[in-house]
């Protein structure tokens, strides 16, 4: 099986010096910490309390969604999903790291063609909705909500139902596939009383840990992404994560390298792939670092401010635009830079224009050999300014190594929160402007939230300086 790598030398104090790089001595200091939270991580695990990683073996889940992929896909040619956060930054990081730049204007092998909507924009839903409104008999809806009440996935579930129910009159239920809780919750709920077809968002598993279940699943199988093979690529990572040792276990080492790191005031983590094709598990990588790290208060202390903030970027177009800061600016960050050594396609440069003297160095050679000469200067140009990088590699860009790098950071950013001593799994400081917007939209029960925020920006107008 192809293998992603990790090579982290250059974010060690011998590559990029004691001030700047990880040394020997910090890594033995973290490495009983490291074990300690290995073993509670894997009887938390044998307890069933972290479902996450084993989603690689769930073969019923794999099952439910192969089911309704061969349900739906008979006469799709348009799936739409509604979601947003863990229930869509997954299923766009799968497409676009795996089906072709291209796959929506001409999709392969009848598969449909895909728009994830994680957003509430009305210039956006309103262009999708014009164009599947011909085509509305071959459109699938999936609304992906663990509870049903995320108030842009209710909107535009509403908006799409009713669509549906115009156009399709009674039948429309069955354009319909609905992700959200096993049990309980608004949208199960609805379900149950119009008859829609399920999957389950599984229990215990948040939203930003789900994209190998069924809520990330179903979209990248109808659009012929082998799932089987995403899975078999996250559990043959789970077989290079057993060791309690730091310096064996990838996921550790990540998470010690950015928490040493961070410690000494690099609060800042890149993830720079050196792909199109990856740019989105960046986006993945955001909301996974972001919402798991971010946190006020400790298991143990409170006011802990916990976090490194997330920046994605992407080689080489971010060359012309945030390496100079990378180079000079604050050394504040860790960058890790995502590497391909085979693309999926050999694109040569013609040599047609080697009599140009200041252009010849190109004729001939080919846009891979560009693209990772590109990638490993960047990396020498921050060696040369001791700036510490990291760099997963892939042999290639499949669902095997896809599956393999988001266990991975799953897992890594896991260790993070250990070594931070905060509750990863939960998003509490996400619910204030939630509920601002419930109480804004007039939901009730948010009455005397409403007056606070009216008090707040009473006077607004008279601060505007243009
Ligand atoms: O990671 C998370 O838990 C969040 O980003 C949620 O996925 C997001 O808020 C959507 O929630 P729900 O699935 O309940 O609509």
């Amino acid at each position: 099986m192809d293998q992603v790598k990790l090579y982290w030398k250059n974010a060690t104090a011998d590559a990029v010096g004691a001030e700047h790089g990880v040394s020997a001595q910090e890594l033995d200091d973290i490495a009983p910490r490291i074990a300690e939270l290995h073993e509670q991580f894997n009887v938390e695990r044998k307890a069933g309390n972290k479902r996450y990683r084993d989603l690689p073996y769930d073969d019923e889940m794999l099952k439910a969604v192969g089911r309704e992929v061969k349900h739906f896909g008979r006469k799709c040619e348009i799936l739409v999903v509604l979601g947003i956060g863990g229930s869509a930054l997954g299923n766009i990081a799968l497409h676009n790291a795996l089906n072709s730049y291209t796959h929506n204007l001409s999709p392969k092998h009848k598969r449909p063609q895909l728009f994830v909507l994680d957003n509430v924009d009305p210039d956006q839903i309103r262009s999708v909705v014009e164009y599947i409104t011909p085509r509305i008999r071959n459109t699938v809806i999936n609304i992906i909500s663990k509870s049903g009440e995320t108030a842009e996935t209710a909107a535009q579930f509403i908006l799409f139902r009713d669509l549906l129910k115009k156009k399709l009159g009674k039948k429309y239920a069955a354009s319909i596939l609905a992700t959200t809780d096993a049990k309980g919750g608004t949208l199960r709920e609805i379900c149950k009383d119009e008859g829609y077809r399920t999957l389950e968002v599984p229990d215990g598993v948040g939203g930003r840990f789900s994209v190998l279940s069924a809520v990330g699943l179903f979209s990248a199988a109808m659009t012929g992404i082998k799932i089987d093979k995403l899975l078999a690529g996250a559990a043959h990572m789970d077989t290079l994560l057993q060791s309690p040792d730091v310096r064996k276990n990838p996921a550790a080492l990540i998470a010690a390298i950015h928490y040493i790191l961070d410690r000494r005031g690099k609060n800042m983590a890149v993830m720079m792939p050196y792909s199109s094709s990856l740019y989105y598990l960046g986006d993945w990588f955001r909301q996974l670092w972001a919402e798991s790290l971010g946190k006020k208060d400790g298991l143990n202390k409170t006011d802990v401010f916990a976090g490194q903030t997330p920046i994605k970027a992407l080689g080489t177009t971010d060359q012309h635009s945030q390496v100079q800061l990378y180079r000079e600016g604050p050394n504040d960050k860790v960058i890790t830079f995502l590497e391909v050594q085979n693309f999926s396609r050999k694109l040569s440069i013609p040599k047609s224009m080697k009599h140009v003297e200041t252009l010849k160095y190109l004729a001939g050679s080919d846009f891979q050999t560009l693209m990772n000469a590109e990638k490993l200067g960047t990396e020498y140009a921050l060696l040369e300014s001791q700036r510490p990088t990291l760099s997963v590699i892939f042999p290639k860009i499949s669902p095997t190594t896809v599956g393999q790098f988001i266990y991975l950071y799953e897992c890594a950013v896991s260790y993070m929160g250990g070594l931070y001593d905060i509750n990863t799994y939960d998003q509490p400081a996400v619910q204030l402007g939630k509920d601002a917007t419930y109480a804004l939209m007039g939901k009730p029960g948010f009455d005397d939230l409403k007056t606070k925020i009216n008090a707040a920006v009473a006077k607004r107008d008279e601060t505007f300086l243009i």
